[in-house]
């Protein structure tokens, strides 16, 4: 499969509806994570509603609404240890490559993607095994780039829980500016929950060096955003 290299092993890809038995049991690990903050591990509990959930997204790309990759680590990560989750030959695909073990570990996705008034929305998530490593920066800066450079988008939204310090964190390290606060705006597990608005404009993100086009290409092969372009 078509792959961004992230450095220290990990790698974005396209998660797509046939990984839907892997992409649930990587469910079952971040649930516990996830829960407290956002729908997205409890909309997938079973076999059915993760096939569901990840059709919803390939149905969103046709439409260019939208667009879901997961991050897999390679090897173990740690004392933790989980299991793997699937074997990708080394160095893409060329011959006789013999694969290495790699774990879905979590994801990053366009929840909404609008070209037509170039705003879009990013969103993300993580098991426990794949925190505190830069993951996500690493996979939301590679889509915000993609987003300004080859669409030609305007805007980045990230939306978060004012209590949600990880998140929001995440969005300070991109360089998002905190826009305002929706009060009451969804409800959630019995309560109703606020939501922060952050943003990044193209302009900010290419004048402003915020990018990390061609720095993550480690690999000396494509330049980040030429490589997310193939991937489609
Ligand atoms: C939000 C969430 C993805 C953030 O996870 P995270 O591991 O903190 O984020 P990153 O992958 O960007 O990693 C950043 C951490 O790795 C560290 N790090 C290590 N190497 C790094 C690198 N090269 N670049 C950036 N950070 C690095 C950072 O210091 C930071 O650790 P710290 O918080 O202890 O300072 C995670 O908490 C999660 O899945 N939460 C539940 C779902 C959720 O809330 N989703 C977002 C909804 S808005």
């Amino acid at each position: 499969m078509f792959s961004i290299d992230l450095g220290d092993g990990a790698q974005l890809r396209p998660l797509e509806p046939w990984q839907a038995e892997e992409f649930l049991a990587h469910m079952d690990r971040a649930r516990e994570l996830v829960d407290p903050w956002i729908p997205w591990a409890s909309i997938s509990t079973d076999l059915a509603t993760a096939t569901a959930t990840l059709q919803r997204y390939a149905d969103k790309q046709a439409a260019d609404t939208g667009r879901l990759f997961g991050i897999w680590q390679e090897g173990g990560l740690g004392p933790a240890g989980i299991g793997p989750g699937g074997l990708e030959p080394e160095g893409g695909l060329g011959p006789g490559g013999l694969g290495r073990e790699s774990t879905l570990v979590g994801g990053t996705m366009f929840v909404a993607f609008d070209a037509a008034s170039g705003n879009c929305e990013i969103g993300c998530w993580l098991e426990p095994a794949g925190t505190g490593r830069g993951l996500i920066t690493k996979a939301v800066r590679v889509l915000i780039d993609w987003a300004f450079r080859t669409r030609g988008m305007q805007r980045v939204e990230w939306h978060c829980d004012p209590r949600n310090g990880a998140s929001s964190n995440v969005a300070r390290r991109l360089g998002m500016t905190l826009e305002g606060t929706l009060r009451s705006a969804y409800p959630w597990k019995g309560t109703r929950r606020d939501t922060e608005i952050w943003a990044v404009l193209a302009g900010d993100w290419v004048s402003g060096q915020l990018s990390v086009s061609g720095q993550l290409s480690v690999s000396g092969q494509l330049s980040v955003s030429e490589q997310l372009s193939v991937s489609e």
